[in-house]
């Protein structure tokens, strides 16, 4: 069988981060999240993170010569050899092509651009009451997906904290950012006839459920 080269493509809040750690769990996948990357080196106070603070703090995106170049490179290694699940890349035409190029290079293709959509206001209220450990980055919402206690995560157990580009004003933006830079993958992907739709209003599960079943019919079509 050949491996699975996904893509979670989406607004902010559409669930990305929520389906790709059930997916990578499903399939054993290299998760490679651009925004993590970017938020672990903005720790380490590293110069890429510097840089990337200055943007992500408005809701901007950080250059794209810059993300192309850790995410090829992150690509590269080991772990994602055998199957990779971007998530929060591409954003920009111009990603889409470097990542495409790096691909045929190699001789791999995209399995599927997995789309999550939902409205700007559901978005902006799921965005609002995330809530992620410290730990591990586990995922919670206060009102939709709350920890068993308060303020604690289920799984390692280290306070949950909110991220610092989720206030209200810097959600609204990162909307404005992604209709208009990141929305235009959309027809991108489908003219290239790897684009899936999923509703992202539905629970978790339901979307986890049609991902999968999505997948399962893409793979029997393969072996056809
Ligand atoms: P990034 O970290 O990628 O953030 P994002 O794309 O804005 O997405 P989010 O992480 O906010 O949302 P998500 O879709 O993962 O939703 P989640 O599952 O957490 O990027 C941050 C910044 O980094 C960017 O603004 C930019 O500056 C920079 N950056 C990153 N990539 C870049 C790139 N390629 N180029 C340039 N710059 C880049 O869910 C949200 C909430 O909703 C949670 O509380 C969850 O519990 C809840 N929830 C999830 N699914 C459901 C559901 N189905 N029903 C009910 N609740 C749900």
């Amino acid at each position: 069988m050949s491996e699975l080269n996904l893509i979670l493509l989406g607004p902010p809040g559409a669930g990305k981060g929520t389906q790709a750690a059930l997916l990578t769990e499903d399939f054993g996948l290299a998760h490679i999240a651009t925004g993590d990357i970017l938020r672990a080196a903005r720790e380490e106070q590293t110069e890429l993170g510097l840089l990337a603070k200055q943007y992500m703090d408005k809701g901007e995106l950080v250059p794209d010569t810059v993300v192309i170049a850790v995410i090829l490179e992150r690509l590269g290694e080991d772990d994602a050899r055998d199957g990779f699940l971007l998530d929060g890349f591409p954003r920009t035409i111009e990603q889409a092509g470097a990542l495409g190029t790096e691909l045929e290079s190699h001789e791999r293709r995209l399995t599927a651009v997995l789309l999550l959509d939902a409205a700007d206001d559901l978005l902006v209220k799921r965005i609002s009451g995330r809530r992620v450990c410290r730990k591990e980055g586990h995922v919670y919402h206060v009102d939709l997906d709350p920890p068993k206690h308060e303020g604690r995560c289920d799984i390692d157990g280290s306070e949950l904290e909110q991220r610092a580009d989720d206030s209200e004003e810097t959600v609204r933006n990162r909307l404005v950012v992604y209709h208009a830079q990141t929305e235009p993958l959309i027809a991108y992907y489908e003219e290239r006839g790897t684009l899936r739709r999923f509703d992202g209003t539905r629970s978790p599960t339901q979307v986890h459920a049609h991902i999968r079943a999505t997948l399962a019919t893409l793979r029997l079509e393969e072996d056809l």
